[in-house]
């Protein structure tokens, strides 16, 4: 089973940095294909917790080589900030190797965001704040700075030049902000060369010559399905594909070499910042997921708004991303409730619809229809099999598969490593 995609079903945070950290010690590469800091990855190992924003979580097990992937943009202040965090904590990091075609995220595409976002007011993202989308388009719009222009002075400056040409304008006329001067951004960023040099590789070939080798590869999605820019809720999104097709151009490796699409999916749903979430509940039951699961963004800190599972999501990622498996985590963030309500389709304008509607706004007004499911009481954080857990908990993770479109193949049970029940291996 040599390669594999990981990556979020629902909007972000399903614990895919749970997810990933377990199978980091079987796998020889974990590889990030999009984003870049505006993830936050949650690895809890032991007593120990760690917070990963740029890097792969297959960076904390120490057979495995972590690689960032050209679809990736980078901040170089984070990265190395992130990576000598792990070096004083005794995370050795050496393995890790950079793309030389991925962007960099500069200053000035930091103040683009914040002063985009303040612009829209009322209709703004709520964009991590991080650069990420101004970045995304510099590179589609071909004025993208990338790492290894790191290691040409003269072309950084002549490229840092031509992106600014027309920013400054914007900024300074349309914003009301001071122009960026070019040689402040160069010093800066070459200040990071040095530090980077030695991690940069074509991971392209790496990659491919690893899967020829038969070597494992995990692809590891940032964010979600439903933050994608392509199949995502937009213009509410990230300015990256998350989903499986994203990991072949992210990485440089052809479909026909990726075996496996495992889908994170939370028991309830999640989403942190604006746009349309057809079963976010505003009641005591929101307060409750959110309290007992912890709901607060790892990357901003903002609470992030709770509601009930949706299959009409799950369906709709496992189409999008063929997904072969799902990983279901928090299951034990149920407990307690004496009935579950599930999202079993939508009602919009008055008619059943059981797939996501392709229209925006039919989205934004589609209602959820519920189905009660029988809850449990019982601490299931111990049970390590399928059938240790209760019945009606059984009966959930059944129902919730058959609505899904996937076999579910692991069940999260808590934060930890180990609080996992693992039902069909992920490397068979
Ligand atoms: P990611 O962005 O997909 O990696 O997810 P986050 O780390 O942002 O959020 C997931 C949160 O849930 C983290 O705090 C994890 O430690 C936690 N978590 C992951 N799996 C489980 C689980 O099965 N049960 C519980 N209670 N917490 C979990
Ligand atoms: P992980 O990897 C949840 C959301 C932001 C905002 C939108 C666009 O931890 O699942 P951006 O800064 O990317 O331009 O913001 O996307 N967002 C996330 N939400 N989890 C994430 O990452 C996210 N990364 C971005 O809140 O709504
Ligand atoms: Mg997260």
């Amino acid at each position: 089973m040599p390669a594999l995609v990981l990556l979020g079903a629902q909007w972000g945070d399903e614990g895919k940095g749970k997810a990933t950290d377990l199978l980091g010690g079987s796998v020889d590469y974990v590889v990030r294909y999009q984003g870049g800091n505006n993830a936050g990855h949650t690895v809890v190992v032991g007593d120990q917790k760690y917070a990963l924003h740029l890097l792969p979580s297959g960076i904390l097990s120490p057979g495995c080589t972590p690689v960032i992937g050209n679809g990736v943009v980078v901040d170089p202040a984070v990265l190395l900030s992130e990576l000598s965090g792990l070096n004083e904590r005794g995370v050795d990091t050496s393995k890790l190797l950079v793309s030389g075609n991925a962007h960099l995220i500069t200053p000035y595409n930091i103040t683009v965001d914040k002063v985009t976002e303040r612009f829209l007011g009322k209709r703004k993202i709520g964009t991590t704040g991080r650069g990420i989308g101004p970045t995304y388009a510099d590179k589609i719009n071909r004025t993208g700075i990338r790492v290894q222009d790191l290691f040409d002075e003269s072309i950084l400056l002549q490229k840092v030049e031509a992106a600014l040409d027309f920013k400054n304008q914007v900024l300074a006329k349309l914003y009301n902000h001071r122009a960026v001067v070019a040689e402040q951004v160069v010093e800066e960023m070459l200040g990071y060369a040095d530090q980077i040099k030695g991690y940069v590789a074509d991971t392209t070939l790496i990659l491919n010559d690893a899967i020829d080798e038969g070597k494992v590869v995990l692809f590891e999605g940032g964010q979600g399905t439903l933050l994608d820019v392509d199949h995502g809720t937009y213009p509410f999104v990230t300015s990256s594909n998350p989903t499986a097709g994203g990991a072949c151009t992210g990485a440089g490796v052809g479909p026909t070499k990726i075996n496996r699409v495992i889908g994170i999916l939370k028991a309830y749903t999640t989403r942190v910042g604006a746009g349309p979430f057809p079963t976010e509940l505003f009641d005591k039951d929101g307060e409750a997921l959110r309290t007992i699961g912890g709901e607060r963004g790892v990357t901003t800190g903002r609470d992030r708004r709770c509601g009930w599972f949706d299959a009409v999501i799950a369906r709709y990622a496992t189409r999008v991303n063929g997904l072969t498996d799902f990983f279901l985590t928090k299951l034990d963030v149920l407990t307690g409730w004496e009935q579950i309500p599930v999202c079993v389709a939508y009602e919009v304008d008055g008619k059943r619809v059981e797939e996501l509607p392709h229209n925006q706004s039919d989205f934004h007004h589609a209602k959820p229809v519920y189905e009660m499911l029988p809850g449990w009481s019982e601490d299931i954080t111990k049970a390590k099999t399928f059938a240790e857990l209760p019945k009606n908990a059984q009966a959930y993770v059944k129902a919730l598969e058959e609505m899904s479109g996937a076999p579910i193949s692991a069940i999260g049970v808590g934060p930890g490593r180990d609080e996992t029940i693992q039902i069909n291996s992920f490397l068979d």
